[in-house]
C-alpha cells in the first residue's frame, strides 16, 4: 500500500488494512478493516456506536446507548449499562435510578445537563444480567474514546461492576469507595450505584461521602 493511501486510513481511524488480493488476502479479505475508537471524533464514535454489531447484545437491543450531557463537562459519570427504559428511550439513566442520580447530582450543585454520563456497555443486557467479559472487552474502547474526548477533571464511576471494569480491578466496591483511583491522570471516585441506593437507603450518607470527594477534586482542579 502507497504512503498516501496509507495516511489517508489512518485519517479515517482505519488501522488494520485488509488487502483485497495476494496470497495472504483471500482469507484477511473476510475481516472487516477495523476502525478504532481512539482516533475518532465524536460524530464518528457516535456513528460507529449507533451500528455496532462487536458483541451478541446487538441482536436483543432496541437501540444503542452512547451518552448524554455536556461533551465539556469536568465532572463525568459513568455506569454499567442500559437498562430497560434505556433501551427505550436510547439515555442513559433515564429510569427510576436515574431520577435519584440526577437528585444526587443536584446536591452536588449540577443539573443534569452540566455533567457527561454514559456507560460501561452502550447496549442492555437481556434481563439486566451481569455484562459478560467479552462484552466489556469488546464496548470498553468507545467509552474510553468518550473520556478522552470530554476530559473530565473528575471521573465518578458508580457501581461496582462499572468501577471494576473501568479500573481493571477485581476489588469489593467498599474497598473501591471513599478514595481517589486514576485513569491515566484523571482522579476517579468510586460510590455506589443509585440502584443499590434505592434498595439500600441507609448506605447514600456514604455515597453523598463520595460525591463530596469528587467536589474536592473539582474544587482543586486535578485532584493531585
Ligand atoms: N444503570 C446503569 O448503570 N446505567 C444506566 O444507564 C441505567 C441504569
Amino acid at each position: 500500500m502507497d504512503a498516501r493511501r496509507s495516511s489517508a486510513l489512518e485519517a479515517l481511524g482505519v488501522t488494520a488494512y485488509v488487502p483485497r488480493r495476494g496470497p495472504a488476502g483471500a482469507a484477511a479479505a473476510q475481516a472487516p478493516a477495523t476502525a478504532a475508537p481512539a482516533l475518532m471524533d465524536w460524530t464518528a464514535l457516535a456513528a460507529t456506536v449507533r451500528e455496532c454489531t462487536l458483541c451478541g447484545l446487538c441482536a436483543t437491543r432496541t437501540q444503542t446507548v452512547f451518552g448524554t450531557g455536556d461533551v465539556g463537562a469536568r465532572l463525568m459519570v459513568i455506569g454499567e449499562a442500559p437498562g430497560a427504559d434505556e433501551d427505550r428511550q436510547g439515555e442513559p439513566f433515564v429510569g427510576r435510578a436515574g431520577q435519584l442520580l440526577n437528585s444526587m447530582l443536584k446536591a452536588a450543585g449540577f443539573s443534569r445537563e452540566q455533567v457527561y454520563i454514559a456507560n460501561v456497555l452502550k447496549c442492555r443486557p437481556p434481563n439486566n444480567r451481569d455484562p459478560a467479559t467479552e462484552e466489556t472487552d469488546r464496548c470498553l474502547p468507545y467509552l474510553l474514546r468518550q473520556i478522552e474526548l470530554v476530559n473530565p477533571t473528575v471521573i465518578l464511576c458508580v457501581g461496582r461492576i462499572a468501577a471494576q471494569r473501568l479500573l481493571e480491578r477485581d476489588d469489593p466496591l467498599v474497598r473501591m469507595r471513599g478514595r481517589i483511583h486514576r485513569l491515566g491522570d484523571t482522579p476517579v471516585v468510586v460510590t455506589y450505584h443509585p440502584a443499590y441506593l434505592l434498595r439500600s437507603p441507609t448506605e447514600k450518607r456514604k455515597s453523598w461521602e463520595d460525591l463530596k470527594l469528587a467536589m474536592g477534586v473539582l474544587a482543586s482542579g486535578d485532584g493531585a
